[in-house]
């Protein structure tokens, strides 16, 4: 709905894009759009579970949208707090990275040329959209029955806005750091894949998962896309 309005918005404004004042050398076909095929177009290309973003007449009216998406996430369950969950497939942004958007963003919005435009990756076929066999899933604290191999976390029903820490207590008394959620969006609702899977011993506590909220444990191999 948001999404719809803000369309609205800036369609109104359109007449504007004509008399945009170019301030910076960053191009969507030369530099922006290879940033959105490695962060953001396994979800958001034609076709995809979210509203495409790889072509510059997709992405233009969502350029001061992007720019925020984009420093967002510079906090958790991305940004500012390595060690707090370490995921394969990470959606934070090199400073660079940054750099470039918000100069692309704030500098006019060009398009740049035709030539610059990279092939178009190939996007797998979707991830499952329900947690596979073997996952766990989880609400309030949670004291794990026999030994389980950890391969990631899936938010399957947050709140709106929630914030909090999931953490391991394993059996040696050890906390391990698993996702940081803070004002939850439903966009994250997919899985967090951890860089490398972990045990969880019988008799591990997962804590910080609130009861009116549910997140899946998910097993190794379980066929998800890294994405
Ligand atoms: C794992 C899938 C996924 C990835 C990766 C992803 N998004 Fe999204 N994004 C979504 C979904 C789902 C929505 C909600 C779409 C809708 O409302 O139809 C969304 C919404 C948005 C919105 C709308 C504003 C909002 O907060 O609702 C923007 C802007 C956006 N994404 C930008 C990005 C950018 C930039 C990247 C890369 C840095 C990115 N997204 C990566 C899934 C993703």
């Amino acid at each position: 709905m948001q999404r719809i309005l803000l369309a609205i918005t800036l369609f109104g404004c359109a007449q504007a894009w004509a008399h945009d004042i170019i301030t910076t050398p960053i191009t969507f076909d030369r530099e922006i759009l290879r940033i959105i095929d490695a962060r953001c177009a396994t979800c958001h290309h034609s076709g995809g579970p979210a509203f495409s973003l790889t072509t510059y007449k997709d992405a233009r009216p969502w350029a001061e949208a992007i720019k925020e998406e984009v420093l967002a996430r510079r906090m958790p369950p991305w940004g500012a707090v390595k060690g707090f969950g370490d995921f394969r497939n990470d959606q934070a942004l090199t400073e660079e990275q940054l750099e470039l958007v918000v100069s692309w963003a704030d500098g006019g919005v060009p398009e740049g040329e035709e030539r610059d435009i990279p092939p178009a990756p190939k996007f797998d076929a979707t991830a499952p959209d329900a947690p596979p066999k073997g996952s766990v899933a989880v609400s309030g604290d949670f004291t794990v029955k026999s030994d389980f191999k950890l391969d990631g976390l899936w938010p399957q029903k947050v709140p709106d806005k929630a914030s909090f820490q999931i953490t391991a207590q394993l059996p040696d008394g050890s906390l391990e750091p698993l996702l940081w959620i803070q004002e939850y969006k439903q966009q994250w609702g997919h899985p967090f894949l951890l860089r490398e899977a972990m045990d969880l011993p019988k008799g591990t506590v997962i804590r910080g998962i609130p009861k009116d909220a549910t997140v899946t444990l998910l097993p190794p191999d379980a066929g998800l896309a890294a994405k």
